[in-house]
């Protein structure tokens, strides 16, 4: 029972130039890389300005291109699963003329970076600019792991983000005994979209009752000591940011020194937390969870991202895979997509 690869990088490559060749009769001038992303440990802590520990993975997101002099911006994406029309013609933004999000939906990403991309420099100020675009214009507003993790990744590590300094430490994950197992519950409920950012209004609320900037600067007892100063819902959700952030701190550790036992522990904790306090996972994720665990091998398991469906994240030694996929695909309600990764780089141009 083998988990779904995506075609190798050349693949890819060669059916990009192919589209690009068809649509535009000339060969692509430029080319580059993006990769999927997901998180270890440390989920709804980016836009609390906490710690959170993603590696980038190998599925990847090929992009490319030619300039042209006339000043419009031609986009042609092969994806099966992005809404129509799936090609586009529109104008560069000009200092009178910005660039706005409409349909199709899978363009505004990409008008997004176009419109902010201009205030980029370094690669922080880079990942802000995607950030910037991803709230503008897909609507949603993320905190900045995903960016980060895209830009910064490396093979064979996870990377520790701290989103409060924006400094960022690699951490060895290349141990050919473990693996990093993702499951897609393919359910995605439509909650998360107005769930997210309510989480995140709450959090800023609880923090301001409580006179700090953001639930980073809060320790676990000051939160116990302000439980008047917060409503219930508020104060569960906060008591997830504040006990996550310093998991995530743990976790770090373990895994630098080679503790997949304490890791995964880590990550249960997390899991329930995100179940019980920041209450944004659903029966499918918990079912998928309580599977993996229930496997010889496996560390820990836990759901990944926003919630509300989606992904979970599982460790566990490389030898149990195959048997953790057949036991997780025989005891989940639903359709079950699994992808095995390792870390890997971030966001690449690429030679032609
Ligand atoms: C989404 C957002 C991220 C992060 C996660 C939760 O994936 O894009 O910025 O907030 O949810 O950890």
């Amino acid at each position: 029972m083998a988990a779904s690869i995506q075609p190798q990088v050349g693949e890819l490559l060669a059916e990009a130039r192919r589209a690009f060749r068809e649509e535009f009769g000339a060969e692509p001038e430029l080319a580059v890389s993006a990769p999927g992303r997901v998180n270890l440990i440390g989920e709804h802590t980016d836009y609390n300005q906490g710690l959170v520990l993603p590696m980038a993975l190998e599925l990847l997101t090929i992009l490319v291109g030619s300039p042209r002099e006339d000043g419009l911006v031609s986009l042609l994406t092969t994806s099966a699963d992005a809404d129509e029309p799936q090609r586009l013609q529109f104008p560069l933004p000009t200092a009178q003329r910005s660039l706005e999000p409409g349909t199709p939906r899978w363009a505004n990403y990409v008008k997004g970076v176009i419109q902010h991309y201009p205030d980029a420099g370094a690669v922080v100020a880079r990942a802000r600019v995607c950030q910037q675009a991803e709230h503008s214009f897909a609507g949603v507003p993320c905190g900045i792991m995903d960016q980060l993790v895209a830009l910064l990744g490396q093979k064979g590590h996870a990377l520790l983000i701290d989103c409060r300094s924006l400094e960022t430490s690699l951490v060895p994950l290349s141990d050919p005994k473990v693996a990093v197992l993702i499951t897609n519950s393919n359910i995605r409920h439509s909650l998360g979209s107005s769930e997210y950012p309510l989480r995140r209004r709450q959090c800023e609320e609880v923090a301001r009752a409580l006179g700090k900037e953001s639930l980073r600067e809060v320790q676990l007892e000051e939160l116990e000591a302000g439980r008047e100063l917060v409503s219930k819902e508020g104060f569960r959700r906060a008591r997830h940011v504040v006990g996550e952030i310093q998991r995530t701190a743990q976790a770090a550790a373990a895994l630098s020194r080679g503790d997949y036992r304490a890791f995964g522990r880590l990550m249960v904790e997390s899991h329930h937390s995100l179940r019980d306090d920041y209450e944004v996972s659903c029966p499918e994720l918990d079912q998928l969870v309580e599977a993996a665990l229930s496997v010889p091998g496996v560390y820990g398991s836990r759901m990944t991202g926003g919630g509300f469906g989606g992904c979970t994240v599982t460790l566990l030694e490389a030898s149990a895979a195959s048997r953790a996929m057949q036991h997780i695909r025989g005891h989940y309600s639903g359709t079950a997509t699994f992808y095995l990764s390792q870390p890997a780089d971030g966001a690449k141009v690429l030679h032609l």
